[in-house]
């Protein structure tokens, strides 16, 4: 019998990309989403892409906030671990309506805990992010580095029984080679790479620039871009990870530990692309760090995974994906 982990957002962008890897390492993998910024077309991709093992994916809509459900989900099947990528995550939306970022993102991480301290299932892998780190005053960041924004959760663990590991996501960029799975966020794109895309295919007429008198080689901001199936695949060595008995709430970041600037991403996606990106220079985006990137260490060391990609693959993938679907999952502009 495949063991069963439960994967919240798994049709999104990055839990769809976890989903496929679990699959493709020999997991079942039960997906929840609600598909409010996702597709169920996502998941019929992963599962082609699957192959035979396409048959250990099942999906159901189901908002995590919605008790009775997850409760009769977690009655029927029983859950090794959770991959928690649930969440909404626009930083400019969070900040003009906080209460629906409170309700959707804590609520869910409440009911989800209640229910599987229920039913018996306390291995949890949880999506965090590198934002925690604000504006760093020394990089690599590591995990180590003081954060301007606390994880409640992280710190109101105190129950030893428990494991959970929080990944810290770098910039997740980059799209499953076959081009079948990708971001497709919906409006107006807030990161780089999807807005550059959606200049290569014509969607958008330039790419503004956000600063160009930052202290870095050409003025702009730098990040640690990360291609998602090394994203997705750290996610598998997590759930390794909880196997072992000394893990109780453990931080790991994930990223490549090397900074591109905005300008070094144009270059690599016109070059993967043959596209021309238009670019409009303006003043820095409020609330931007100058240079934000990974310390890789700890992870290399304890999940004994490094991310394997570099630029030039993920633009080259990042652009298969946007030529071959143009409008994401929609068949076209809508
Ligand atoms: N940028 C532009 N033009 C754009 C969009 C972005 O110049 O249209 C620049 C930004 O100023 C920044 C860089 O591109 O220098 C990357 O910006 P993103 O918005 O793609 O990514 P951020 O690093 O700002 O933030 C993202 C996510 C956060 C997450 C963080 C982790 O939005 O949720 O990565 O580092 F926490």
């Amino acid at each position: 019998m495949a063991r069963s982990i439960l994967v919240t957002g798994g049709a999104g962008y990055i839990g769809s990309h976890t989903v496929l890897e679990l699959l493709l390492g020999g997991y079942k993998a039960v997906v929840v989403d609600k598909l409010d910024n996702s597709s169920e077309i996502a998941i019929k991709r992963v599962q082609e892409l699957a192959g035979e093992h396409g048959s250990n994916l099942t999906f159901h809509e189901i908002d995590l906030r919605d008790k009775p459900a997850l409760e009769k989900l977690f009655a029927s099947e029983k859950f090794e671990a959770v991959i928690h990528v649930a969440g909404l995550k626009a930083v400019g939306e969070s900040v003009q309506k906080p209460l629906l970022y409170y309700d959707n993102n804590l609520i869910c991480m409440i009911v989800l805990l209640e229910v599987m301290a229920a039913h018996g299932c306390k291995k949890l892998v949880f999506s965090s992010s590198a934002t925690v780190y604000g504006w760093p005053k020394v990089v690599p960041c590591t995990e180590e580095s003081p954060i301007s924004a606390t994880n409640p959760y992280g710190r109101t663990k105190s129950d030893s029984t428990w494991k959970i590991i929080l990944l810290r996501y770098f910039n997740p960029v980059g799209a499953h080679p076959s081009g079948h799975i990708g971001e497709d966020p919906r409006g107006i794109p807030n990161n780089l790479i999807p807005f550059i895309q959606q200049v290569a295919v014509g969607r958008r007429p330039a790419l503004t620039v956000y600063g160009t008198d930052y202290k870095t080689t050409d003025g702009t901001g730098v990040r640690d871009y990360i291609h998602v199936v090394d994203l997705a695949d750290g996610h598998i060595a997590a759930l390794k990870k909880l196997a072992d008995p000394s893990v109780g709430c453990e931080v790991y970041n994930l990223g490549t530990g090397k900074g591109t600037s905005v300008l070094e991403m144009v270059a690599a996606f016109e070059k993967a692309s043959g596209k021309k990106i238009p670019l409009v220079m303006a003043d820095r985006r409020p609330g931007d760090a100058e240079i934000v990137y990974a310390g890789t260490e700890k992870a290399e060391r304890e999940l004994n995974w490094k991310a394997k990609y570099g630029i030039q693959e993920f633009c080259i993938d990042q652009w298969n994906w946007a030529s071959k679907n143009p409008y994401g999952y929609e068949p076209q502009a809508p």
